[in-house]
């Protein structure tokens, strides 16, 4: 099994490096393309708003896309569908088939973000990450890339010190549909004598789904700084001690890159007090949640952190940001839409196949923090305070 799929991989791996770019401008995103495909004039995008800031940020992001796909001579054309408490509120579940159905017929997915107070209570199938978690489970997307890169204009909008985050550069690979999250047995019981509860979650892994993200992560390493950070709990936990195995096992097949190892305790350390030692974090769904949220600290708001999801080649991909739907700011037009804006350039690079589209949605965002733009989250003095609206226009105009 291995080496089966192994071969299979490192063709995607070749393939994958032959898409690597280079470019003049500083690279947010590793020049990798994961997905063998091709380029097409014309491609259907689910859209799924969800709930708090997620409407504002995804209309933010649509005169980007509009801006963009005119440029490099593509078009684009959308598909609304429900997820999370929207999902709940109209259909009386988070994630409904019909929204599903639309998912599998596009080329690819713009999620925003789910969640908020109402449903805070619901029992645990009725809440938003209930529809969140079956997306990603019935999508396949196994693998979600969260890049952290520190761009020179929001160090001040950082709380770690210059010296400490200038040139960071991370990329967390989460496997997404396993784990903790995922693993059975799963309940809350009350002893029918005692009348005590007890709840548990159980931590699964196997060969194959570690094996699959491991190697992603490997791939990734390659087209980036080549070195690869295993994140686990393998002193204590069974599931770790797996992961670990099996990292090592498939790190055969790429001795151009460097594996280490780590506990999620002290990467946790490492990540705030030198963050520089990292290129690529692989782990499990839970360390790759928190560790992630973390990272998002190095580059100065979570409100700038992307991420793509992403399972099966030729399968539509899930682009959304790392941030939640933020339902304090919602509707206020105060939400930063850049980490949504750079989930479009990662759907672009991705699944559409449209690198220089996607180029220019990252360049245009570093060209719109150079003039001194900004939203609330990563505001210093003396800059220009801008809506989420406006954000998107700004962007949008310097493509
Ligand atoms: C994330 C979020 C989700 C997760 C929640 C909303 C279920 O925190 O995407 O990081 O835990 O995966
Ligand atoms: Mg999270």
């Amino acid at each position: 099994m291995i080496y089966s799929l192994g071969v299979f991989l490192v063709v995607i791996a070749v393939v994958a490096q032959a898409f690597q770019l280079t470019s003049s401008h500083t690279p947010r995103m590793s020049r990798i393309s994961m997905m063998s495909g091709e380029a097409k004039s014309h491609y259907k995008i689910t859209l799924l708003p969800g709930d708090g800031i997620g409407p504002e940020i995804i209309q933010a992001t649509l005169p980007v896309l509009d801006k963009v796909s005119k440029k490099h001579g593509f078009s684009l054309s959308y598909t609304e569908a429900d997820i999370g408490g929207a999902a709940l509120d109209r259909h009386n579940d988070p994630f409904p088939d019909s929204a599903l159905k639309i998912c599998r017929e596009s080329d690819s997915i713009l999620l925003a973000s789910i969640g908020g107070y109402k449903w805070d209570n619901n029992p645990r199938h009725l809440r938003p990450e209930t529809g969140l978690l079956k997306m990603r489970k019935s999508l396949g997307l196994f693998a979600n890339l969260r890049p952290a890169k520190v761009l020179p204009q929001l160090i001040d909008a950082s709380t770690l010190k210059r010296e400490v985050i200038e040139g960071v550069d991370i990329m967390v690979v989460r496997e997404l549909t396993g784990g903790i999250y995922f693993g059975t047995p799963k309940a809350i019981e009350t002893d029918p004598i005692t009348g005590k509860r007890k709840g548990y979650s159980t931590a699964v892994y196997t060969d194959e789904e570690i094996e699959r993200i491991a190697r992603r992560a490997f791939e990734i390493a390659r087209v980036r700084r080549k070195k690869v950070t295993s994140v686990d709990k393998a002193n204590v936990l069974d599931v770790s001690q797996l992961w670990r195995e099996v990292v090592i096992q498939v790190s055969k097949d790429y001795p151009d890159v460097e594996l280490s190892h780590m506990y999620i305790d002290n990467c946790a350390m490492q990540v705030i007090r030198n963050p520089k030692q990292f290129d690529v974090i692989v782990c499990g769904n839970m360390f790759g949640d928190i560790l992630s949220d973390e990272a998002s600290m190095l580059v100065g708001s979570l409100g700038m952190l992307p991420s793509a999801s992403i399972g099966v080649p030729g399968q539509p991909g899930v682009f959304e940001p790392c941030h939640g739907s933020a339902p304090d700011i919602a509707g206020q037009n105060k939400a930063n839409p850049i980490a949504q804006i750079l989930s479009a350039a990662m759907m672009l690079r991705y699944d559409l196949h449209q690198p220089k589209a996607a180029d220019d949605i990252e360049k245009a965002v570093e060209k719109v923090l150079d003039s001194g733009y900004r939203t609330g989250d990563i505001m210093s003095a003396g800059l220009k305070l801008l809506g989420c609206r406006e954000m998107g226009e700004e962007i949008a105009k310097a493509i």
